[in-house]
């Protein structure tokens, strides 16, 4: 069927538009401003492009909480900019994939507004998930992903269920309006013509028949090793089946991406069944530690759970709701870029998250007046939230915002230390990060499919045949080592100094 499909082996980049590129000057990204920037990623020498939501939104979890799933945020641009955006995009070779957000609406969409001011039991509030409590409990021990409980009360002593923050109330999957109304926002941007979409919380749509208790706290925490009923219900293959359906009635290689956070592979392999999902994210590599033994387990995991159903592995390192990469392995740059360049050379298709080719560090110390996340609000403050992942992207100049916007500042300030990291100042350094991914990525498309296949390796050392016969070292230990026999000369190493055919620590070569 699809065995040379794109999506298969591609490098799909994440654009967080919010924060890729201001084109009107207000201080925010939006979509012109990711039109003009667009040579860039074509010069980066990705395949295609995910594009986070722009959909209307009051934008309480920066665009998840949508309230027009066919509209255009007024923040982000209008329609005509999203068309613009898209013949450009295809001009330049450029696929694209948008996000659906189907687990839960914005408070203001009309559905939900609409609900509220009926009253209970009324054929509105039957679309969301509405209940009544157990005295003045909640009705159920639920917690919500960014902290506290999955409830919220409303005036006439409903409660309603929301996964996420407040403002984003869970859709009823159950009930056939919710199922037609995502058949046709899928048709609807199908029609205008994007390749695909990455689906939000695909794990979450259905929760377990009468809402029963978990039975225990710090659910979040514990959510890899639990079954929650909440969570990877087994009936909730049947929605992805019929969505599938409308995917294959379109031509050309429509696609679509699951954010599944279920754990092990093996069930997360059943959302990429043939009549499924096209491809699930892994994250797997993402949670992982730095550890040559840990690494290789995960990797043969993931690919034999995906070779049991024919799919490719996904691999990915960083996006925009964890800590980037370069900060979260604790190495600094060559870690960042090692772990990198051994993603890069897996069989499968690669999500980068746009600023890891500028070796982007998290940003830990954001004031906490400029945080916006709700996970740092909903808990108050003992969850640092995501926004230090998300400060837009350096792109020229000496001092913020770093040629991002014309206005003065930022949505979010980029620390001064970002100015050793501009685009502009990578570009015309060849031992630059933006350098060493665009190398990287030019290789890549020379070496395409393939198996993965071990061999002999020192102790936290890893070493294989990866996609089109790369091999590929990684020294994930504390001290130098020798480079295998036979391989004095690396096609690309990660930081550049391989010396006496050693490859020092955080350092990964392809040969
Ligand atoms: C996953 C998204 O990636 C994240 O940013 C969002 O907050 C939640 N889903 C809720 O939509």
């Amino acid at each position: 069927m699809d065995s040379a499909a794109w999506w298969r082996d591609a490098v799909i980049y994440e654009v967080y538009p919010r924060s890729f590129a201001d084109g009107t000057g207000d201080g925010t990204g939006d979509l012109p401003g990711l039109t003009r920037r667009l040579p860039y990623l074509r010069d980066l020498g990705v395949d295609a492009i995910w594009l986070t939501p722009f959909y209307r939104s009051p934008m309480f979890d920066g665009g998840y909480d949508v309230v027009d799933h066919r509209d255009v945020d007024p923040l982000f641009g209008t329609l005509a900019d999203f068309d613009a955006m898209r013949a450009q995009a295809r001009e330049l070779g450029l696929r694209l994939i948008v996000d659906l957000v189907p687990n839960h609406s914005s408070n203001e969409h009309p559905w939900f507004v609409e609900a509220l001011a009926a009253p209970p039991g009324s054929p509105s509030r039957e679309r969301y998930i509405f209940r009544f409590g157990r005295g003045s409990r909640p009705p159920n021990d639920w917690e919500s992903v960014f902290g506290g409980i999955a409830w919220e009360r409303v005036p006439d002593g409903q409660w309603y269920l929301h996964l996420f923050d407040l403002t984003q109330p869970d859709f009823n999957w159950r009930h056939p309006q919710v199922r037609a109304e995502f058949d046709s926002i899928l048709r609807y941007w199908l029609d205008r013509g994007v390749d695909g979409f990455r689906v939000d919380v695909a794990h979450g749509l259905l929760k377990a028949e009468g809402l029963p208790d978990v039975g225990y706290p710090d659910q979040m925490r514990l959510r890899s090793r639990a079954e929650l009923p909440y969570w990877d219900q087994n009936d909730i293959h049947e929605i992805f089946r019929s969505w599938r359906a409308i995917l294959d009635s379109y031509p050309g290689d429509r696609m679509a991406v699951a954010e599944a956070w279920v754990s092990p592979p093996t069930r997360l392999s059943r959302y990429v069944a043939v009549d499924e999902f096209h491809q699930a994210f892994n994250f797997d590599l993402l949670t992982a530690p730095w550890s040559a033994a840990a690494y290789r387990e995960v990797v043969d995991d993931c690919l034999a759970a995906s070779a049991t159903v024919g799919a490719t592995t996904t691999w990915v390192l960083s996006n925009h709701d964890v800590r980037r990469h370069r900060t979260r392995l604790g190495g600094g740059l060559p870690r960042a870029r090692a772990a990198t360049l051994m993603m890069l050379a897996l069989p499968g298709s690669a999500y980068l998250y746009q600023g890891e080719e500028l070796g982007l560090p998290e940003v830990v110390d954001l004031p906490d007046a400029v945080r916006q996340d709700p996970e740092f609000h909903r808990s108050g403050g003992r969850m640092p939230g995501r926004d230090g992942c998300r400060v837009p992207l350096p792109w020229s100049g000496t001092a913020p915002p770093f040629g991002f916007t014309t206005a003065p500042a930022a949505w979010l300030p980029a620390p001064a230390s970002w100015a050793e990291l501009t685009v502009e100042k990578q570009a015309a350094d060849p031992a630059s990060t933006l350098s060493f991914y665009r190398a990287a990525l030019r290789l890549r498309r020379k070496y395409a499919g393939g198996t993965l296949a071990w061999h002999d390796a020192p102790a936290n050392v890893l070493h294989f045949t990866g996609r089109g016969g790369v091999r590929c070292v990684v020294n994930l230990g504390r001290r130098p080592v020798p480079l295998p026999k036979g391989y004095r000369d690396p096609l690309l190493s990660s930081n550049g100094r391989l010396t006496d055919a050693t490859l020092p620590p955080d350092t990964a070569a392809w040969f």
